[in-house]
């Protein structure tokens, strides 16, 4: 049906301004990694802080699930594989677009296997998810954050990064890798109000180890943290300034250990391992 023509010279009612979305004027974190461990414990207290959140994983039904548990926090999900480069590409050309206020890229995963054993698919897939999303992302939103003067981004790192296992040697040399790239980057960005800190924890109940099929069930408990004091504790150094932070004075006093330790006793720790290889008997 035509919509009645106003009378000659009244203007037409103009249309109703839609309502203000509330959760527009919240600050946006965007976590990777959300749907378990230390991204959905970051998740959870973000958004007990009223970030409007956007999560990140592989597992789409899994992220509505933690979206459905966050509720009345205003969440989108993303799904992505970030070792995959239509992945990666995607989320960060989405955080390019709209600088979250937070970014936690927390994603990652392990092989428990020595390099001997190991395959290039495997360990370039490890490379691509724990090192070159966490530079795609950071590069993503740094010089929005910058121009706009605050902002800031968690990379979850580990303790592993200051060590040299023998299983696991990809896993440990890219954490090396976020901590110190954090740390430059974090130097960089602090002049322009932002701020960029590698988080390192040491072992932490997740299903981290068990995706990788590491037996740690003879570890004790006293080595163990959780997700959300690993979480608490990261939000809390950033806004502390922090650039590097080892979760736990335990952690903290291994690595302070580790930094000065001999070459002799570095090797015996890095000894260790359930998939560490005999060394050869001869050259
Ligand atoms: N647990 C520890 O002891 C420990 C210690 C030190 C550091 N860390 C670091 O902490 C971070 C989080 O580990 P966590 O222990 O919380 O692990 P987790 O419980 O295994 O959770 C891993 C999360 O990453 C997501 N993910 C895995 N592969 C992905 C991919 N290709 N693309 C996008 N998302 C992916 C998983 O969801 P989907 O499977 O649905 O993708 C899940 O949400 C990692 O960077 C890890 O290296 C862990």
């Amino acid at each position: 049906m035509p919509s009645p023509s106003p009378p000659s010279g009244m203007k037409p009612d103009p249309a109703p301004e839609p309502a203000p979305d509330p959760a527009a004027a919240l600050p946006t974190a965007v976590v990777t990694g959300a749907t378990a461990g230390i991204g959905a414990a970051f998740a959870r207290l973000l958004a007990a802080e009223s970030y409007r959140l956007v999560l990140v994983a592989r597992d789409a039904d899994r992220l509505r699930a933690v979206a459905a548990e966050l509720a009345p926090a205003p969440v989108t999900v993303l799904p992505a594989d970030l070792a995959t480069e239509a992945g990666v590409a995607a989320v960060a050309e989405r955080l390019a677009a709209d600088p979250p206020e937070l970014l936690i890229n927390n994603a990652g995963i392990s092989l428990n296997r020595s390099f001997l054993d190991s395959d290039p698919a495997a360990e370039e897939r490890l490379l691509r998810l724990n090192v070159h999303a966490v530079m795609r992302l950071t590069l993503a939103v740094v010089p929005g954050m910058a121009a706009r003067g605050h902002g800031g981004v968690v990379n979850v790192s580990s303790v592993a990064g200051f060590t040299v296992p023998r299983a696991g040697s990809t896993y440990s040399a890219g954490k090396a890798w976020v901590t110190n790239f954090s740390q430059s980057i974090g130097y960089a960005v602090r002049p322009h109000g932002v701020r960029v800190m590698a988080l390192c924890p040491g072992l932490v109940r997740t299903e981290f180890h068990q995706r990788a099929g590491i037996d740690l069930s003879r570890t004790s408990d006293r080595w163990w943290l959780t997700p959300d004091h690993v979480a608490a504790d990261g939000l809390r150094s950033l806004r502390r300034g922090r650039i590097v932070r080892v979760v736990d004075w335990r952690y903290r006093i291994l690595v302070a250990l580790l930094r000065v330790a001999p070459g002799a006793l570095v090797r015996a720790i890095s000894r260790g391992g359930a998939a560490s290889r005999q060394p050869p008997r001869t050259l």
